[in-house]
């Protein structure tokens, strides 16, 4: 059924245009390569995987609670708003928060695939240019799974969050080769790591948690994609030209943390948005887990070389600054494991410890 039928708000056009400025380059020197870019590539042919074959679509979501998720993790849990609710409406808002949050999955991995196409054509090097093709196949797999996902089994979509689109926006009309991996590799897909993460390690449904962990061990090789990209690129810039993309991160990340709020979703169901909005931003649960959302995007600007006084001074003010520490090659490696681990239908944590459900 077309996805029309299934949002939940309306949607005036079916598509979306703006001038993404892109210059394309081709490239003569065909060995000229980086071993890290190609080790990289080689791992991407190697690892593609059919999502209509991998994954067991027969299974189906909770009706009760569509992805099986703990009511904490809503984020108005617990709150007046939530306690007037019936049974019955309860289910509605798991239905429609679990909903939502997919989609903007789903419209961010279709801002991906676009990123990642203009990234084959705009980078230099052919190395980079290999990578980001089988990137391209990946980002158009995520999409297929998360769209399978809303319509035959949620059977509901959310249109996406104007944050969400103005971050895609910003980043895809920038005409800098570097930018468009800084906005995508580097920012979006590092918040939405972090958020998979939660749906692989703490969905009860098995079909959600599968999705999650088979789209993250792609994620996982797209991010240290970016962070090799970037740290050979980054030094090479001026002090003002760090300096510009310094300001950029900074402003992107206050943007995702004060403006993914899901306010439609609260709307839509008729609850006080403003007040759902601000039971979001005081609970101490909720800060926890929007803190946690930068625990992937904070070692890897560290990693590049974006971490003048600015970033520090903002990161400190978020109080995410602590996630430099992590060692973000060995998240990544997990990433890998854990998917191999759901093929194998093993318990995540026999195979990678605890850290796993952190
Ligand atoms: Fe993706
Ligand atoms: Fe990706």
């Amino acid at each position: 059924m077309s996805t029309m039928y299934r949002y939940a708000l309306p949607v005036e056009l079916t598509e979306w245009k703006f001038d993404g400025a892109v210059e394309t380059r081709f490239t003569w020197e065909y060995d000229d390569e980086r071993q890290g870019l190609l080790a990289l590539y080689d791992k991407g042919k190697k690892q593609q995987w059919d999502a209509a074959l991998r994954i067991d679509w027969s299974q189906d979501l909770d009706p009760e609670n569509p992805m099986m998720l703990d009511d904490r993790l809503i984020p108005i849990y617990g709150s007046a708003i939530w306690d007037r609710l019936t049974d019955k409406e309860k289910v509605q808002v798991r239905h429609h928060q679990q909903a939502s949050t997919i989609s903007q999955f789903m419209h961010g991995e279709q801002g991906a695939l676009i990123a990642t196409a203009k990234i084959v054509q705009s980078v230099p090097d052919l190395d980079s240019k290999f990578y980001a093709a089988t990137q391209v196949m990946d980002e158009a797999r995520h999409v297929e799974a998360y769209s399978r996902l809303l319509h035959e089994k949620f059977e509901l979509a959310y249109p996406i969050t104007p944050g969400l689109k103005a971050l895609l926006e910003n980043g895809l009309s920038d005409n800098r080769w570097d930018m468009t991996y800084l906005t995508m590799q580097v920012l979006i897909e590092g918040l939405a790591l972090a958020a998979f993460q939660r749906l692989r390690d703490f969905a009860g449904n098995p079909l959600a948690a599968a999705v999650n962990a088979y789209v993250m061990q792609d994620e996982a090789r797209h991010v240290a994609f970016g962070r090799l990209a970037l740290r050979d690129y980054y030094p090479e810039l001026s002090d003002a030209e760090r300096d510009e993309r310094e300001a950029f991160v900074v402003e992107a990340c206050y943007h995702m943390r004060d403006r993914f709020n899901q306010w439609e979703v609260w709307e839509r169901l008729g609850l006080p948005a403003e007040e759902c909005v601000q039971v979001l931003m005081a609970s101490d649960t909720m800060k926890q887990f929007r803190t946690r959302l930068f625990s992937r995007i904070v070692p890897t600007v560290k990693d590049i070389g974006l971490w003048g006084p600015r970033v520090q001074k903002a990161f400190e003010d978020m109080g995410v600054l602590s996630f430099g520490e992590i060692d973000a090659q060995a998240m990544l490696d997990n990433d890998g494991r854990v998917a191999e681990a759901f093929d194998a239908k093993k318990r995540v944590a026999d195979v990678i410890g605890s850290a796993a459900a952190d």
